[in-house]
């Protein structure tokens, strides 16, 4: 297949599956998804890799089943990180404005200035996120270059993780033959794929339930002020209805996905389910009402908690447009509904957004990491200078002539970045 832009592709190495989404990234089309891969993945606990030739074997399979479909080779990745090891920060740095008036390479050094803090020997920096800057005495300020001034500052959020934890997902992918990009923090990814610039204006929480972990992410005025990561997911609620049915944890997968319900007056009291027996004994029938009353604390447990760390923050009075869920346990029956009630907010699933092609592939919340890591990616070669290359420390793909990113090299000045923050 002959292609005229760029292909980009983001990889979500989850607790449960493996993600490879492709996509044409064009500056006239935007992003054309066209292919996806989605396999299962037994390597990793609790978003970590834990075991590498398990997950290897699943990234390779997830790779190849998407090239097959999107008929490109895939060299080039951008891989998703989670899992307790993350932290975010606070971090601030000013600069002096060289010509009086602010240059890209003045924000440059601020942004240097601020990640110059001292960090774990055992933890590298994975993201400097731009909260707000001033120029002199003015502040919330989203974007200075241009300005007039003698003095710039900025606050940031800096991302940190654990240096063997980022290797270990650089290694797998490599050990595929892959070069990676860059390692993108799986809910800024998700983040990237189901909000709108709306939200995140008037500040809104995106809460990502996978498998093994829960992670939220906070935008507060444009700017992203928070995020942290909870090592419970939708597989606690798995072994909860194994333990308390007494089925097989593949059983008892089977049986949330098809009949589970968070909350339990959605169920009808006449309903029943079947429930497979453990180690040669027979299935029986139970009430559906007893599969939802396992599965109603965990949900709740999660939700309490996401809503003690969104009040820590302080900043829980100033999401307006409360929560976005994402992440595959938010498709279980009844999860919007409760997390609504618990969270005392507006709450809504997010959907992958702003892109085209086989976008059905791709529709569902727990699409959302992939989709983002495309979306980020596509920032990247399109010259966006708040999303530079990091801790992979690998070039990213060479433009190719005529592509977006070559455009974006090209005319710094001209416009070109505008089109980019139009089309996303
Ligand atoms: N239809 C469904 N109903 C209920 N739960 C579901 C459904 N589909 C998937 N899940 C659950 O969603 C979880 C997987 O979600 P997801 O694919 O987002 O996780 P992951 O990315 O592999 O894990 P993590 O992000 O924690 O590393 C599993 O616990 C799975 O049982
Ligand atoms: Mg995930």
């Amino acid at each position: 297949m002959s292609t005229q832009g760029e292909i980009v592709v983001g990889l979500d190495i989850g607790t449960t599956r493996v993600c490879a989404v492709v996509a044409e990234v064009d500056s006239r089309d935007g992003i054309t998804i066209l292919g996806v891969g989605m396999v299962p993945c037994r390597g990793l606990r609790k978003g970590i890799v834990a075991n590498i030739d398990w997950t290897v074997r699943s990234i390779r399979e997830a790779i190849d089943s998407a090239q097959t479909m999107a008929g490109v080779e895939i060299r080039t990745i951008y891989a998703g990180i989670g899992g307790s090891h993350v932290r975010s920060s606070g971090s601030d740095g000013v600069a002096a404005i060289a010509g009086g008036e602010v240059t890209r390479g003045d924000v440059d050094r601020v942004l240097e200035g601020a990640r110059a803090i001292p960090v774990d020997a055992d933890r590298q920096i994975l993201h400097v996120l731009p909260r707000e800057y001033t120029v002199d005495s003015q502040d919330g300020i989203r974007d200075p270059v241009g300005m007039a001034g003698v003095r710039l500052g900025v606050k940031v959020n800096l991302v940190t993780a654990a240096t063997s934890c980022v290797q270990n997902v650089i290694r797998c992918a490599e050990r595929c033959g892959l070069t990676v990009a860059d390692v993108v923090l799986q809910p800024l990814a998700s983040a990237e794929a189901v909000l709108s610039d709306d939200e995140k204006e008037i500040g809104v929480a995106v809460v990502d339930i996978g498998g093994g972990t829960t992670d939220i992410l906070l935008y507060v005025d444009g700017g992203i002020a928070h995020t942290s990561v909870i090592p419970v997911g939708g597989n606690n609620i798995t072994s909860d209805i194994a333990a308390g049915l007494r089925t097989p944890m593949a059983e008892a997968d089977r049986l949330k996905r098809l009949s589970g319900c968070a909350l339990g007056r959605l169920v009808a009291d006449d309903e029943e389910i079947e429930v497979p027996g453990v180690g040669g004994h027979a299935p029986r029938k139970t009430a559906r009402r007893v599969l939802s009353d396992i599965i109603e604390p965990r949900v709740e447990e999660i939700f309490a908690v996401v809503r003690k760390r969104i009040e820590d923050t302080g900043l829980l009075e100033q999401l307006s447009a409360g929560v976005v869920l994402t992440g595959g346990a938010v498709l279980l029956q009844g999860m919007p509904e409760f997390a609504e009630e618990i969270l005392g907010m507006p709450v809504r699933v997010g959907m992958p957004t702003g892109i085209k092609g086989i976008t059905q592939l791709v529709h569902g919340p727990e699409y959302a990491t992939g989709v983002g890591l495309v979306k980020y990616g596509a920032q990247v070669v399109c010259g966006d200078p708040t999303r530079t290359p990091g801790v992979a420390s690998v070039p990213p793909p060479r433009p190719r002539a005529g592509s977006p990113a070559e455009a974006a090299e090209q005319s710094k000045s001209s416009g070109f970045w505008d089109w980019v923050k139009a089309a996303f």
